[in-house]
């Protein structure tokens, strides 16, 4: 039977009077890789960081496993893995030592941390520092620590901006081998990520989502069995993530992760 991990039902947020998100609803099965794909401002973040419990919504309810996230919240957190949008590993401990770290919390054993710099390819550079690392080797070291203690549910807030291509397509092969064995949501305004990671795309435009399922059933909506994810996303929002990706704060986030990272 198909393992629901992820239920989110008719959640809204409001910020200071507000309306950042206007009541979504999806759900993430086992084995699946969720896209939540939108234009800068859509509410994608603001999505991810109630599920993860960071941030409380104004009304709505999500459920992980079943259990909704206000029940037993110590044990929700030990079932999620959470890649913030910004840098969450510790620039001057190695690589070795920021897994060590997280695998302390949360009482994990020293197997498991070479276990995961095997699965993201960085055993030999266990001992170097993280600053010296490339933005691909840090992202795929935030997400092998988010998956250090098994997590059923991963949360990446977009898993792959700044990247060059190569490192993008090592993530994302990355993420495929892992996918049975959890449910992964992200966030993205890359088409390209969207329509080559995932199995299901939910369109959100203006803190709802406008359309949601997998390529096919998008392309169904639109009446249009050759239409590529940007065709659609044009059609459906009337919006074009080029044109957006020029606006102030997409060139200040690219700029501070290129900063951060360099
Ligand atoms: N703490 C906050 N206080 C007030 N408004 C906020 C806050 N956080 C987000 N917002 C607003 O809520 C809306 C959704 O923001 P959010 O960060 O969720 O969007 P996003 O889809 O992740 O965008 P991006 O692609 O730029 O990361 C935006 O209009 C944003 O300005
Ligand atoms: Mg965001």
């Amino acid at each position: 039977m198909e393992e629901l991990l992820l239920e989110v039902k008719s959640l809204r947020k409001n910020y200071n009077g507000f309306e950042a998100l206007k009541g979504i609803s999806f759900e993430v099965k086992k084995g699946e890789i969720f896209g939540l794909l939108g234009t800068n401002g859509a509410g994608k973040t603001t999505t991810i960081k109630i599920i993860a419990g960071v941030i409380p919504p104004t009304s709505g309810e999500v459920r992980i496993a079943g259990e909704p996230i206000t029940k037993n919240p110590i044990k929700i957190k030990s079932q999620i893995g959470y890649v913030p949008q910004d840098i969450s590993v510790i620039p001057n401990l190695s690589a070795y030592e920021n897994l060590r770290l997280i695998g302390k919390l949360y009482g994990v054993s020293k197997d498991r941390i070479f276990h995961m710099l095997k699965a993201i390819d960085l055993v030999d550079r266990k001992d170097s520092l993280v600053q010296t690392f490339s933005g691909g080797m840090i992202r795929k070291l935030e997400i092998a620590m988010a998956m250090m203690h098994e997590p059923k549910l991963l949360l990446l807030d977009e898993p792959s901006v700044g990247l060059d291509p190569n490192a993008k397509l090592s993530i994302w092969n990355f993420l495929k081998s892992k996918k049975q064995e959890m449910a992964i949501l992200i966030t993205t305004h890359d088409m390209n990520e969207a329509e080559r990671l995932c199995d299901k795309i939910a369109i959100m435009k203006k803190g709802q989502i406008i359309a949601k399922g997998t390529l096919e059933e998008l392309r169904d909506m639109i009446g249009n069995k050759n239409a590529s994810l940007e065709e659609i996303f044009i059609q459906l929002t009337g919006e074009s993530l080029e044109d957006n990706s020029q606006d102030i704060k997409s060139i200040r986030k690219t700029r501070n992760i290129v900063k951060r990272l360099s």
